[in-house]
């Protein structure tokens, strides 16, 4: 059976399996079965690192910043648009299986940094520096401040909707909250130019 046939399969009988009957293979502590049984490559694709668009690439993601998203997201309080689609998929996951997903998927290797548009990606350098997001996601976007997200190697789409969605409040944690000030004033074309930069660098 080739890995994708497996997910499918997985997904026929995620819920049901994984909750009443949490064989050695499923148990809490194994990142890689809960990620197959709970249908998350669905959208995230194999380890986390060949999403669907929309969906953020989250092999090779700081372990403690997945987890508090993961938190933050099955209690309602990151709760845009888009991640509706997960929440009814994470709130069946115990704090221990997110503990061990966090650290699982912390651990893959994410996809190679996607080409694009060279000249909107260095105004996005450029921008990088001058709005003083290097300051917290360090260079390229690859050496955050620790337990701050990586931005480097992510989807160009899901950039843009995570910037603007800070930017206009609608993703407002505590944290998130943060970089407010950064974040403001910028144009949706100085948010794609910084999309395009970073998600063509390389997650290290
Ligand atoms: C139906 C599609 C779907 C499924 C299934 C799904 N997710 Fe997600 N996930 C998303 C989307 C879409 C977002 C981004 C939401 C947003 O724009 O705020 C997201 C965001 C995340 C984030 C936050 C990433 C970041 O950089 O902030 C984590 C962590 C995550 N998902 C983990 C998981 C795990 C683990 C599972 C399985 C238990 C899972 N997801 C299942 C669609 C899905
Ligand atoms: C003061 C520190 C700080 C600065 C400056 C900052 N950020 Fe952030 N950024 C954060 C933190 C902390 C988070 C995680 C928020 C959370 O936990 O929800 C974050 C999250 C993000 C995310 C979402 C990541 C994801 O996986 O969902 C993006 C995109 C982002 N920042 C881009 C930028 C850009 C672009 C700039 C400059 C215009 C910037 N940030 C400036 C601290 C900062």
């Amino acid at each position: 059976m080739t890995r994708y046939a497996l997910i499918a399969a997985a997904l026929l009988f995620t819920a049901p399996a994984a909750l009443a009957d949490p064989a050695p293979a499923n148990s809490a502590k194994d990142g890689k079965a809960l990620f197959t049984a709970k249908g998350c490559a669905a959208c995230h694709g194999e380890a986390g690192a060949r999403p669907i668009p929309g969906s953020p690439v989250i092999a090779g993601q700081n372990s403690v910043y997945l987890l508090r998203q993961m938190n933050e997201i099955a209690s309602g309080l990151r709760a845009s648009a888009p991640v509706k689609a997960m929440q009814p998929v994470i709130e069946k996951t115990s704090p221990d299986d997110r503990i061990a997903l966090a650290d699982w998927l912390a651990a893959q290797r994410s996809a190679e940094s996607l080409a694009g548009d060279r000249a909107k990606a260095d105004k996005g350098a450029e921008l990088f520096d001058e709005k003083g997001c290097i300051g917290c996601h360090g260079a390229d976007g690859a050496r955050p401040l620790a337990d701050y997200p990586v931005l480097a190697g992510q989807r160009k789409d899901y950039l843009m909707i995570q910037i603007k969605a800070i930017r206009d409040e609608i993703r407002s944690t505590r944290r998130a909250r943060m970089m407010a000030a950064n974040v403001r004033k910028l144009s949706d074309a100085e948010v794609e130019q910084l999309a395009e930069f970073l998600s063509q660098n390389k997650r290290k």
